[in-house]
């Protein structure tokens, strides 16, 4: 197990609830000092409260809305500025089911945003702070959609699977270097309440493979640690998503969740 330098923090999106929050647990039980990060108003002082009595580790919170460019980048400067970064962990994500013609320009720009453009910005401004620690680790929540395109969800499957694909790049552009690159690609997990009520939806098949958050979270982060870079969480959905054919998958994954749009 590893235990961070006393002065180390892992940077956590997302982490109010479901899957950010187990990684910060996770984190937390292994003394690692966290830096917590979620959309205002998420209780997320309490979460850190919580986090830093029980487990007695550092726990800085930042509550800010990732959907402009200017939020990202002045929290990635104060991290920046104070706190030496060894772990950082994007789990911060959106999507949706719904007909195309139906969304708002708003929706769309923010799955991108979110998923795509904090991803990006969030390593590209931190990069510099994870290369000044002795070893450093970035993980990166895709989704098993990433491997099937999906009506009713297009932008979110192809924003995960840019999540993969950077990864994989990432790694290994950097693969001489401090810093190893991860990416976990997960099923369905019940984190929250609309995602519960969204896979309850999708019947049998959508039920087959739900994850727990805890487990998906604990296993990503051995998994991490030692230097593993595609981790496979699923590995039923994963075999089945890369082995089907397009013409098979694609109106197959897309019959399931029409029932939600
Ligand atoms: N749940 C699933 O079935 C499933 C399956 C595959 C992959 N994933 C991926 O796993 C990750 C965690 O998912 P989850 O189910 O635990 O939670 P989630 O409800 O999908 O939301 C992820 C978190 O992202 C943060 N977020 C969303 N919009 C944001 C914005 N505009 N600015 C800043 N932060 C924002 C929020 O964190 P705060 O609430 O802390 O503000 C939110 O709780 C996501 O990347 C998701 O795509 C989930």
């Amino acid at each position: 197990m590893k235990v961070a330098t006393k002065n180390q923090y892992a940077v956590i999106t997302g982490a109010s609830q479901g899957l950010g929050k187990a990684f910060a647990l996770s984190l937390a039980k292994r003394k690692h000092n966290l830096i917590l990060i979620s959309l205002p108003n998420q209780n997320l002082k309490g979460l850190a409260q919580h986090i830093k009595e029980t487990y007695k580790v550092e726990v800085p919170y930042f509550e800010t809305d990732f959907s402009s460019d200017e939020n990202i980048l002045s929290l990635t400067n104060e991290l920046n500025k104070n706190y030496d970064v060894d772990i950082l962990i994007n789990n911060a994500g959106t999507g949706g089911t719904k007909k195309l013609e139906d969304v708002s320009l708003n929706y769309l720009n923010t799955i991108i945003q979110v998923n795509v453009k904090a991803t990006s910005i969030f390593i590209h401004q931190l990069l510099p702070n994870l290369k000044q620690q002795s070893r450093a680790y970035i993980l990166n929540v895709s989704s098993i959609a990433a491997f099937s395109p999906i009506g009713y969800k297009t932008v979110y499957p192809a924003s995960k699977a840019f999540v993969h694909s950077f990864s994989l790049g990432l790694s290994e552009e950097l693969k001489d270097s401090n810093i190893s690159v991860s990416v976990i690609n997960p099923g369905a997990m019940k984190t929250n309440p609309e995602i519960t009520a969204r896979i309850e939806k999708q019947g049998f098949l959508g039920k087959l493979t739900l994850l727990e958050p805890e487990k998906v979270a604990e296993y990503s982060i051995r998994k991490m640690f030692k230097g593993k870079i595609f981790i496979l969480i699923n590995p039923m959905s994963w075999f089945f998503s890369t082995l089907l054919p397009n013409w098979i998958k694609i109106p197959m994954m897309t019959n399931i969740v029409k029932r939600e749009a």
